[in-house]
């Protein structure tokens, strides 16, 4: 069931960008994150028209139609994630790719519930119109957003996923840069001299300890480009509120506030390691043509010595 959208475009191409960009993932149904990003936005004097949100609008916590709304009425970019192409069929599960009997498939539940409950048809139809991929140049790189991966909408890419697999994503994304999102970890990271930046997730922490939004914001500087990742802090006292007076499940509205997921068990063996780490911020990566340099790594952490 479509709700009356046949055909959502594969892709929307935004053209040759001047001036800064900015790019989230994951609002996940967090009204008050998503306030909070687009109100970076503001105060960074960047436009929707070079807003980028990499999907997952509607997802963990507790005002699904909300968030969506505020989404939708910025006028930004919207990538569709798993969670909009999902609700925007009504179909019966998320789509998370999470692993059977995982603790993020036992809790995804009750949120997916309440989600497609709250969504108003319309909002659905919009979701499901929103395009698998937006293609941009900044300062002559060629860049694609998608939610997980080129190659799959659901495809989790972490930190620690190995450069090659990378390397092969982006050559099918045939461009010299992915921006991505669904992993929920951010960090840039230059492929041989190719990007891959995962701006984070506004709504749900980085999984570090600490309670943080995330964003990402790409400055065009001559033929470079600087991609600065910034946490920013949020009314989440009032998220989690909002989640226990709807009855959502409490792993989720706990890590709102704690900083760290009910899921650790769907990451991979550095990730699990990393967590409770905060990451640091802001940082910053110079990305230039053919670039080797891998300056800026947030999302994993050098301390502890578990994972070498
Ligand atoms: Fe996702």
């Amino acid at each position: 069931m479509t709700h009356g959208v046949t055909a959502a475009p594969a892709m929307v191409d935004l053209g040759d960008l001047t001036g800064d960009v900015l790019v989230f993932g994951g609002p996940v149904s967090n009204r008050q994150a998503t306030e909070a990003v687009l109100a970076e936005a503001e105060a960074h004097g960047i436009p929707p028209g070079r807003i980028v949100c990499t999907g997952d609008v509607a997802a963990y916590c507790a005002e699904p139609r909300a968030t969506a709304e505020l989404i939708r009425d910025a006028g930004i970019q919207v990538v569709r994630g798993n969670c909009e192409e999902s609700l925007g069929q009504d179909a019966e599960d998320c789509g998370c790719n999470f692993a059977s009997g995982s603790a993020c498939d036992a809790l995804a539940d009750a949120w997916y519930r309440h989600a497609r409950a709250d969504l108003t048809g319309e909002l659905r139809a919009w979701m499901a119109a929103r395009p698998t991929a937006i293609r941009l140049r900044l300062a002559g790189f060629e860049l694609l957003a998608v939610h997980g991966a080129p190659s799959q909408i659901n495809h989790w890419i972490f930190p620690s996923t190995p450069l090659r697999d990378k390397a092969f994503e982006i050559a099918l994304a045939g461009a010299d840069g992915v921006l991505a999102g669904h992993s929920g970890i951010p960090f840039v990271e230059t492929v041989q001299g190719h990007l891959w930046c995962n701006a984070g997730s506004a709504g749900m922490p980085a999984n570090d300890g600490t309670p943080r939004g995330w964003y990402a914001v790409l400055s065009p500087d001559g033929d470079r480009v600087v991609v600065t990742l910034h946490a920013f802090d949020y009314d989440h006292a009032t998220a989690v509120a909002r989640m226990r007076d709807a009855g959502l499940p409490e792993g989720y509205a706990t890590a709102l506030a704690t900083g760290r997921w009910p899921s650790e068990d769907i990451l991979p063996r550095d990730e699990r390691c990393a967590a409770g780490t905060p990451i640091a911020a802001p940082q910053h990566l110079v990305w230039t043509a053919g670039s080797r340099e891998t300056t800026a790594h947030a999302g994993t952490h050098a301390a502890c010595g578990c994972c070498a």
